[in-house]
């Protein structure tokens, strides 16, 4: 018995220590990590998955909202495809995907329409759009990228966006959020606990209140909407949304 509790012991010990280490190495590589993220991002997008495209494009990405020249921030594997591959209404589509690991994953994905417009994908940051003109952007969408945004650049990516937005151009996004800790305190607790670990596995996401960031927003853009909504996912540590519109 003792050497039954003494081997189940060892072995767990051992367990955790190779995680340890699968970890230490995973924060110091910025490669691997981003390497392992976008196949992660890769294997968890799916597009039978009714719940959350029901929410991405039935909610958010609706044929009627999404228009013109469309510029998507996080473009990750192009899971919001199914979503935009036959709006007749866009006439070009932009990603920035920082991630060059997810570029193969995007387009590998996106090669089963044969979609009618024009479609470039770089790898700059949402955070300096320069390359992009001013009043050039119809829609702007962003679907849970603001985690993996430091602070405060949020804030940054918010202006840039506001930059590049026709008059009247709208900025359409969803994002999951940290969860309140006066009302929710176990799960508030628990995102806390993890957030270590969730930062290095989610390629820099953190838990975070994110409203402020639109509230700040109010400042120069003339409409912000937003509302909290449940996420239709099975981990309950992400399952506090808010998806909104910003006009300029
Ligand atoms: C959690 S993934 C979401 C991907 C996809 N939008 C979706 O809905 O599944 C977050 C994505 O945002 C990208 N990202 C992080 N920082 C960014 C930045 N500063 N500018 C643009 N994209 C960024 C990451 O590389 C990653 O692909």
């Amino acid at each position: 018995m003792r050497r039954c509790i003494k081997l189940v012991f060892g072995s767990l010990s051992f367990i955790v220590a190779l995680i340890a280490i699968g970890m230490g190495y995973l924060k110091l590589d910025g490669i691997s990590r981003q390497k392992l993220f976008a196949s992660v991002m890769y294997t968890m997008s799916d597009p039978n998955d009714t719940r959350i495209m029901n929410l991405r494009c039935n909610e958010l990405l609706k044929h009627s909202t999404v228009k013109g020249h469309v510029l998507e921030i996080g473009a990750g594997t192009g899971i919001n495809f199914p979503c935009l591959h036959n709006n007749t209404n866009i006439e070009s589509y932009t990603g920035l995907e920082p991630n060059i690991h997810m570029h193969s994953y995007f387009y590998k994905f996106i090669q089963q329409w044969d979609i009618p417009y024009e479609i470039r994908l770089s790898n700059n940051s949402a955070t300096d759009m320069h390359h992009i003109e001013a009043n050039s952007v119809h829609t702007i969408i962003m679907t849970f990228v603001l985690c993996s945004v430091p602070d405060p650049l949020p804030e940054k990516v918010l202006l840039e966006a506001h930059r590049i937005l026709k008059p009247g151009g709208t900025f359409i996004f969803i994002e999951h959020i940290a969860a309140n800790s006066e009302t929710n305190p176990f799960t508030y607790g628990f995102q806390k606990a993890i957030e270590p670990l969730w930062f290095i596995i989610g390629d820099g996401c953190q838990f975070k209140p994110m409203t402020h960031y639109f509230d700040a927003a109010k400042n120069v853009y003339s409409k912000v909407d937003y509302e909290y909504i449940d996420l239709p996912v099975p981990l309950f540590m992400i399952k506090y949304g808010v998806k909104g519109k910003l006009v300029k």
